[in-house]
C-alpha cells in the first residue's frame, strides 16, 4: 500500500523520459493501426526493414473502428507521450491533430515537384491552415456494390436512386439475402455512409459559410430513408445496427446481401478464391435521392509524424517508404487499398488486376470531405449519437438530426 504511490511515481517519471528501446541496436518506429485485413502492411514493412536495416517497424494493429484509435492517438498526444512517433491518421483526423499541435509539419522535407504527384483530394486533406501534416498513402471513396447476377436473374437495371435500390432489393431479396447492408453501427463509418445520403438527398452539414444544415428536410429525408429501409421496407436487416465495415463486407462476401455500401478495400478480398460472389459483383456510385446526385464520403489515410517523436528522421522515413509508389502499388494488388498517387491509376499492371479502376475512377470523381474542422470528432459523436438513435426508432429522424445539429452548432460555436 505505501509503496504503490512510489511505484506510479517512476513509472510516470518513466513514461516522461520516453519509452525505453529494445536492445537490438535499431531505431525502433511505432504506430498504431487497424487490423492488416490482407496482410499488405505487413508485406510493406517486410520489404521496408530489409532496405533500412537499422529500422525496425513496430505496428500495433489496434480496435477496428477509427474513432477507437482516434481515443488513443489523443490520449498519448495530450500527455505529450512519445508512444507514437508515426499517427497514420483519417482524413478526418487532421484538423484536430493539427490544430493541437500534435503533428510535424512536412512542407521543408517534401520537394513540391514530389507532391503534385499525389491526388489533390487527399493532398488538401492532409493540409491544415495551409501546412503539410500528413503523407497520404491511402484514397478513399464509399460506394455501392451490387450482384450482377442476381439483379441480372431479375432483369433489374443498376439502381441509381434510393427509390430504384429499395425496389429491387425488394424483388431479389429472399429470407436468406437482405437487401442492402451497410455500417449502421454508432461510430464515424456510420456517418460516412449517412453523408452520402445526405449529399446525394442535396443536403449538407456545414456548407461552405459555416452554417449547420443538418436539421434541413433533404437531411431528414435521407435519414428516413435508412430508417423506413430498415422497419418499414424491410430491406436493410435490423443486425446492420452492428456492422463496421468487415462486419458488412462478410455478409455481402457470404451472400447474404444484394446491395451493400463499403469502401474499395473490400473488392479485392471479395474476389479472391473461396469468396461466393467471387465474378458476380460490380461497383456504381451510390444512389442519390430525388432530384440529387450520387456523392460519396472522402476517406483515406496517412502518416503523420508525431510532435512529441524522439526518432522524427525515421518515422518520417518510414511514412515516405509507405507512400512510394512501390508500396502503394503493393498495398493496392494485395489488399485492394486504393492508390494515393495519380500515376497508379493508369499503370499497366494496376489496370490488369483491377477491372474495376474506372468504376473506381468515378466514384472518386464525387468524393466529398466531410467537414474539415478541428472538432470535426466531437460533431462526428452528435451526428453517429443521434443518426443511430434513429436507426433504431428510439428518435424520430426529424427529432434526431434537430439534436445533433443543436450539439454540432454549440461545438462549432466554441
Ligand atoms: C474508411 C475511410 C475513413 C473513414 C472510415 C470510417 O477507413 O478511409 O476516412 O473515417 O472508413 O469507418
Amino acid at each position: 500500500m505505501i509503496r504503490r504511490p512510489a511505484v506510479v511515481l517512476l513509472a510516470l517519471l518513466l513514461s516522461a523520459c520516453g519509452r525505453s528501446e529494445p536492445d537490438d541496436g535499431k531505431v525502433h518506429v511505432r504506430f498504431l493501426a487497424a487490423p492488416d485485413v490482407g496482410g499488405f502492411a505487413k508485406a510493406i514493412i517486410e520489404r521496408l526493414e530489409k532496405d533500412h536495416p537499422g529500422v525496425k517497424v513496430d505496428m500495433i494493429e489496434g480496435p477496428a473502428a477509427g474513432d477507437a484509435r482516434e481515443n488513443m492517438y489523443s490520449t498519448a498526444f495530450m500527455g505529450k507521450e512519445d508512444s507514437y512517433d508515426l499517427a497514420y491518421v483519417d482524413v478526418a483526423w487532421v484538423p484536430k491533430f493539427a490544430a493541437q499541435g500534435w503533428l510535424m509539419p512536412l512542407d521543408a522535407l517534401i520537394p513540391p515537384k514530389e507532391l503534385g504527384e499525389f491526388l489533390p483530394g487527399d493532398l488538401e486533406g492532409s493540409r491544415y491552415e495551409g501546412k503539410l501534416y500528413r503523407l497520404p498513402v491511402q484514397s478513399d471513396g464509399g460506394m455501392l456494390y451490387y450482384r450482377k447476377d442476381l439483379l441480372a436473374e431479375k432483369g433489374l437495371p443498376v439502381p441509381r436512386t434510393w427509390e430504384e435500390l429499395v425496389a429491387a432489393a425488394k424483388k431479389t431479396r429472399t429470407p436468406e439475402v437482405a437487401g442492402f447492408v451497410f455500417q449502421g453501427k454508432q461510430y464515424e463509418g456510420l456517418v460516412c455512409v449517412f453523408m452520402e445520403l445526405v449529399w446525394g438527398f442535396g443536403g449538407d452539414l456545414l456548407d461552405p459559410g459555416g452554417a449547420v444544415r443538418i436539421d434541413e428536410a433533404p437531411a431528414v429525408a435521407a435519414l428516413t430513408a435508412l430508417v423506413d429501409g430498415i422497419h418499414a421496407d424491410k430491406i436493410i436487416p435490423q443486425a446492420v445496427l452492428t456492422y463496421q465495415e468487415e462486419e458488412t463486407r462478410n455478409a455481402f462476401q457470404e451472400g447474404r446481401a444484394v446491395f451493400m455500401r463499403n469502401w474499395p478495400y473490400a473488392w479485392n478480398l471479395m474476389q479472391k478464391e473461396g469468396s461466393r460472389v467471387r465474378g458476380k459483383i460490380g461497383i456504381v456510385p451510390m444512389v442519390a435521392g430525388p432530384g440529387g446526385k450520387p456523392a460519396a464520403t472522402l476517406g483515406g489515410w496517412g502518416f503523420a509524424v508525431s510532435a512529441f517523436s524522439r526518432r522524427p528522421k525515421e518515422a518520417f522515413l518510414v511514412a515516405e517508404y509507405f507512400a512510394s509508389a512501390e508500396s502503394q502499388k503493393l498495398a493496392f494488388l494485395k489488399g485492394g487499398i486504393l492508390p494515393s498517387r495519380k500515376a497508379l491509376y493508369a499503370d499497366p499492371e494496376v489496370l490488369k488486376a483491377a477491372p474495376h479502376m474506372k468504376a473506381l475512377g468515378r466514384v472518386l470523381a464525387g468524393a466529398r470531405p466531410r467537414p474539415t474542422h478541428p472538432r470535426w470528432p466531437r460533431m462526428s459523436d452528435a451526428l453517429q449519437m443521434h443518426v443511430s438513435a434513429a436507426l433504431s426508432r428510439q428518435e424520430s429522424p426529424a427529432e434526431a438530426l434537430r439534436a445533433a445539429a443543436v450539439e454540432i452548432r454549440a461545438a462549432a460555436a466554441r
